[in-house]
Order: structure tokens, then C-alpha cells, then sequence
């Protein structure tokens, strides 16, 4: 048997991979209940927030402020995130110049950055600061998406209507059209059920990074950089891929077993805190449903109703369920929106998340600093490279 290996830092440290389980701070901003499939903001359930009529702005406000706003307050509210709407010239000609050429997400952490380095104030780091930025951030991201999805096809980037609501003008940046009421309140229910979600992988980069101190441009940057993984936010991409791949329902038995025998994951299935049905997918079937028969592409839901029943039947014991991301892209796909702009559609909804977390913890702000379980040599002897 080999010797075990001399290791670092063992002492009674449990060890997951993945940080499961593991506790980096205490918030009152969202609670993921798993076991029960239940998703809260602030105290209240995302299907109240959804049917309450206040918005997204409504969700912004409660998460960043942490009190559900008054008419007035939420008028104010939204004034100031429509005023903020607006970009740069020189964000513009950026998304002009790389908007064609690479991931939708690369372009929105680059315009970031560049919106960072157009920011000449001298910033310190604290609340009232951050929160200026954050305001301009989640205003300014349906702005920059709209963009890069006209400028993929061949459209000219239009300007902000401050006198449309964020959902609403959002939909017509991207479109050029006024969306219809129903498109433009199910978008707003999209961006709502994906403003928050605990302490997830984006939200925990972005955290990381703004422990340091440093600024909140370059923290959002991280959290946009990790939502586009297709283990997490990228997953509604991949999982409407799935579904143009498997293209017909009678297929979906054969891709299934395909899938198996490859071992592969299924995109838009299982969650690290869900055990239960995601409640977000809950609330997006039916509306997926929707506007696919509207879309005339009632296949695809079609197509993801045999594929949850299969898997749902093969996988539902070990807690696999459809998350989030299983019925959004079919939603977004009837609306005519490009699949690789179904991550950044998210990013304009969790901007808010990743805000209201970063200026929950900066009061008490302690550098995130986890350590590894050593398992390599310790007395390893130098040769120099000339004798190797
Ligand atoms: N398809 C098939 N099997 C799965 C899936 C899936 N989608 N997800 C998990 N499993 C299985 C694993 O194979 C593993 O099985 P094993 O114990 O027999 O080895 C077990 O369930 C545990 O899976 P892990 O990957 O260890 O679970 P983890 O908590 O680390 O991962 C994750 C969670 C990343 C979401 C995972 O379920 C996954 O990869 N899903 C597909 C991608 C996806 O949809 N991501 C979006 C998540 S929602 C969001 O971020 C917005």
C-alpha cells in the first residue's frame, strides 16, 4: 500500500469539494429553501413579487434597499434607473467594433470594463459609492444587451426611452418595436425570478472580488465572467441547443438514452441547493407553453416535456429536477431573441443580485481567503536543470 502523504493543514477541517455546504456569511437578502422548492426575496415569495405589478424595479428596490418601496419611493426609483440608462459613445463603438466577433457575454464584462474606465471620479470604496454605480450598472445593462443583439444583426444600436419602464424599454431597444403588454410583463417576470438567488457562483465571484476592496466595476466583471459557464447561467443556452438538436419530440427518447450511455448531464436539469422542483421552472412552463404554440414552435416545449418526464423519472431520486434554466430559452426563442444572448438577458436581471450582495457585506467587509488541503510533496529535492 503507498504511504500516505504528508498533508497541510488536515486538523479538523471538513473538506467538500466545491465549497457544498460550506458558510461565507450571513444576509438577509434571498433564501433558497431546497428541500421545499421555494425561492424568497427579502420575505416574499417570488410568485408574489412576480403577480404584484411592481416590476422589476419593485425587486431591484427591495433587494438593494431592503424594504419594499411606497408609490412614491418606487416612482422615484425608477426615474432615477431610467435616467441612468444611457451609454457612452465610446461603449458603443466597442460593441461595434467586437460585438459581431465574439460571445455576447464577453462583450458585456468588456463593456464593463470600459464603462469602469470612463468612470473618472475618484471613487472611494464604500456604500454610498457603490451604490451610485450599481444604480448605473443595472440601468445601463439592458442598454449594452439590446445593443449587442442588434449589432449581431446588422442593426443600428438604438437610444434609451426614459419614459418606458425597464422591462419595456429593454424589449424595444432589442426589438425596435414596442413589445406587446404580455411580452413585455413576462420579460419583467424573467428578470424578477432571476435577480437573486443566494449565494450562487456569480454572486460569489463577485463577492470575492469586492473583498478586496477593489472597485465595483471589476468585481461585476468577475460575476459576468462566471454566469456564463455552462454549469450556471450559461446552462439556458445549452439547454435550448438540447432541444434544436433533439429537433423532434419523437426523437427525444433516443437522444435521452444517447445521453446516458455518453454520461453526459443534461442541461437545464439539477441544482446544488434545489432538491426539489426549481420553483422558477415552475412558474416559467407554463408561460413557455405559451409562447411557444404563439411562436409556432410548440415543438421545442414539446420536445422539453419529454425530456423532463424521462429524466425526472431516471434522475428525480437523487433530487434532479428542471432548474431555471430548462424552460427560459424556450420562452426567449418564441420572442425571437438570439440563443447566445439568453445569458446576458440574465445578467440584467442578477446585476441587481450581485449589487445588493456586494453592498450588504462591504459594512462588514472581511477579504474572502479559503485555503486548499495541501496533497503534494513537501521535501522534494532540487535538481538544477542542467542535471535534469
Ligand atoms: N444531468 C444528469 N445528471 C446530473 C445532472 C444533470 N444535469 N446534474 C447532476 N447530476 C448528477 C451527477 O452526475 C452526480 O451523479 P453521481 O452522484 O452519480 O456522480 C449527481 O447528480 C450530483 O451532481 P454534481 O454535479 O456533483 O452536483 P453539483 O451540486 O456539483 O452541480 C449543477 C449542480 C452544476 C447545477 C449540476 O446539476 C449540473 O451540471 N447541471 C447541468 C447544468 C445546469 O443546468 N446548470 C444550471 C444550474 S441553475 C443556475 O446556475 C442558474
Amino acid at each position: 500500500m503507498a504511504e500516505e502523504k504528508p498533508r497541510q493543514f488536515v486538523g479538523k477541517t471538513e473538506f467538500k469539494k466545491g465549497l457544498e455546504g460550506a458558510i461565507t456569511n450571513e444576509s438577509s437578502i434571498s433564501y433558497v429553501d431546497g428541500a421545499n422548492g421555494k425561492l424568497i426575496y427579502r420575505g416574499f415569495s417570488i410568485d408574489d413579487l412576480c403577480a404584484g405589478g411592481g416590476g422589476f424595479e419593485e425587486t431591484a428596490y427591495l433587494l438593494i434597499d431592503g424594504e419594499l418601496p411606497t408609490k412614491a419611493q418606487l416612482g422615484a426609483f425608477s426615474k432615477d434607473l431610467a435616467g441612468r440608462r444611457a451609454i457612452p459613445q465610446e461603449v458603443k463603438d466597442l460593441i461595434i467594433m467586437i460585438g459581431s466577433r465574439t460571445h455576447p457575454m464577453n462583450t458585456l464584462r468588456t463593456a464593463v470594463s470600459v464603462l469602469g474606465c470612463l468612470n473618472t471620479k475618484e471613487f472611494e470604496v464604500n456604500v454610498e459609492n457603490d451604490l451610485d454605480i450599481a444604480m448605473s450598472l443595472t440601468a445601463q445593462f439592458p442598454t449594452v444587451a439590446a445593443a449587442i443583439q442588434r449589432v449581431r444583426n446588422g442593426q443600428s444600436i438604438l437610444d434609451p426611452d426614459p419614459s418606458l419602464g425597464h422591462s419595456e424599454d429593454f424589449m424595444r431597444m432589442m426589438t425596435g418595436e414596442a413589445a406587446d403588454p404580455r411580452t413585455a410583463e413576462v420579460m419583467d417576470m424573467a428578470l424578477i425570478i432571476h435577480a437573486e438567488h443566494g449565494m450562487n457562483a456569480s454572486t460569489f465571484s463577485a463577492m470575492v472580488t469586492n473583498s478586496s476592496l477593489t472597485d465595483m466595476y471589476s468585481s461585476i466583471c468577475a460575476g459576468i465572467g462566471s454566469l456564463k459557464g455552462p454549469l450556471h447561467g450559461g446552462a439556458n443556452e445549452a439547454t435550448l441547443n438540447t432541444f434544436l438538436e433533439i429537433e423532434d419530440p419523437a426523437k427525444t427518447d433516443e437522444w435521452f438514452a444517447a445521453a446516458k450511455e455518453k454520461k453526459q448531464k443534461v442541461m437545464g436539469f439539477g441544482h446544488r441547493v434545489y432538491k426539489a422542483y426549481d420553483p422558477r421552472a415552475v412558474i416559467f412552463d407554463p408561460i413557455a407553453n405559451e409562447f411557444a404554440e404563439r411562436a409556432g414552435s410548440g415543438h421545442l416545449h414539446e420536445i422539453a416535456k419529454k425530456l423532463e418526464a424521462l429524466v425526472v423519472a431516471d434522475l428525480g431520486g437523487k433530487g434532479i429536477f428542471p432548474n431555471v434554466d430548462f424552460f427560459s430559452g424556450v420562452i426567449y426563442n418564441a420572442m425571437g431573441i438570439d440563443t447566445d444572448m439568453f445569458t446576458p438577458i440574465f445578467a440584467v436581471a442578477r446585476i441587481a443580485g450581485w449589487s445588493a450582495r456586494i453592498l450588504e457585506y462591504l459594512p462588514e467587509n472581511r477579504l474572502f481567503r479559503p485555503r486548499a488541503v495541501y496533497v503534494g510533496d513537501l521535501e522534494s529535492n532540487y535538481t538544477p536543470i542542467d542535471q535534469r
